[in-house]
């Protein structure tokens, strides 16, 4: 019987409940995909706990990437066939045997990338392509700093630097992950339950600073990352996993002539163009080795409330993957 997952309102992992579904058929321009695999990200836990606005809908079925397996085309659809390998990125609703996505949201998969893979990377490897390509972009011999560096999006962010000859330093809590960013392209990962990452940075730049800093933390990083950076740096901001970063104003800028950006994966993908090539780039970038996805933890589909718990509870690696 196809289920989903989903929250009748919001609050916390425990809203998460199995609901059974009949899948609707897809209209014009859309497409049934049978999911294999499912990612968890952080973005998941903003809607299930209603820190992003609760969808119009009562119940919230949770999930923004997938992988899968078309089942049947909407009229109008030509790029996709029944039994099409596809993986997508696509706001609320992945937490599903089945889902109806329109054919804009979808990419094929190549032969070499496997499902699990997919259904882990697309979102977070798409993010850590923006992040380093257009929102802050960064060559050969450029030094960043990246939060969260062990974390989905840290993990590919990392190797992907490294790939470019970027300097890449991470800050991760606690010193297993600290080594696991260290083995996935961070040249120094300074453990930020411990030390001072804004005095460690100054004493590994040699008080120069860096041209960039990622930051999906938020609330607890977000003074201490402008002071990382060097004069004209850019700070981007695009994520608040310790909470919201609202205690920053235009005046923490001032310090370096800093430029500071809040970019959200959803409006790069809404250009089909930029899809194709930043998902083209990705793929590209795992069948090279350049990006090895770190799966911390696989689980069947019905415990995707554990899973919200583990990756809230800070005690995930790498991606988080729902199998249906
Ligand atoms: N704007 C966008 O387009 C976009 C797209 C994708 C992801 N994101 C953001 O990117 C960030 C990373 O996403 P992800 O899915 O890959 O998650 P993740 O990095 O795997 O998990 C979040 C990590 O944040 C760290 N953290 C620091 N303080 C925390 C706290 N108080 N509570 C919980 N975690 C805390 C933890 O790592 P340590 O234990 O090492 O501190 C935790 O493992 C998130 O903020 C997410 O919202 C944004």
């Amino acid at each position: 019987m196809p289920y989903a997952i989903a929250a009748a309102g919001p609050g916390g992992p425990e809203q998460l409940r199995r609901i059974d579904f009949a899948p609707p058929a897809p209209g014009a321009g859309e497409v049934l995909v049978r999911h294999t695999a499912i990612g968890v990200n952080y973005i998941d836990i903003y809607f299930r706990s209603g820190l992003y606005p609760w969808p119009q809908e009562r119940d919230l079925v949770p999930g923004c990437e997938a992988a899968g397996v078309v089942e049947t085309v909407g009229d109008g659809v030509r790029e996709f066939e029944p039994g099409a390998r596809v993986a997508y990125v696509a706001a609320n609703g992945a937490y599903a045997t089945h889902r109806v996505v329109s054919a804009a949201q979808l990419v094929a998969l190549p032969d070499l990338v496997e499902d699990s893979i997919a259904a882990g990377a697309m979102l977070k490897g798409l993010t850590a392509y923006y992040l380093i390509h257009d929102s802050a972009p960064v060559s050969d011999g450029d030094t960043v700093l990246f939060h969260a560096a062990a974390g989905g999006v840290g993990l590919i962010a990392g190797q992907w630097l490294a790939a470019k000859g970027v300097r890449a330093i991470g800050t991760a809590g606690g010193p297993e992950k600290c080594a696991l960013a260290r083995a996935n392209g961070y040249g120094d990962v300074i453990d930020y339950r411990s030390e001072d990452f804004v005095e460690r940075v100054r004493a590994l730049t040699g008080g120069a600073g860096v041209k960039a800093v990622y930051d999906g933390v938020g609330a607890e990083t977000i003074l201490g990352s402008a002071e990382c950076l060097a004069n004209f740096g850019t700070l981007v901001s695009f994520g608040q996993s310790s909470g919201a970063p609202d205690q920053f104003r235009i005046s923490h800028l001032a310090r370096g002539s800093l430029r500071l950006t809040r970019p959200t994966l959803f409006h790069f993908t809404a250009e089909r163009g930029w899809l194709e090539r930043a998902s083209a780039a990705l793929f590209d970038a795992i069948r090279a080795g350049e990006v090895r996805l770190h799966i911390g933890k696989r689980r069947p589909l019905v415990e995707a409330a554990a899973a919200h718990a583990d990756l809230e509870g800070r005690v995930t690696t790498g991606s988080t993957v729902l199998v249906p």
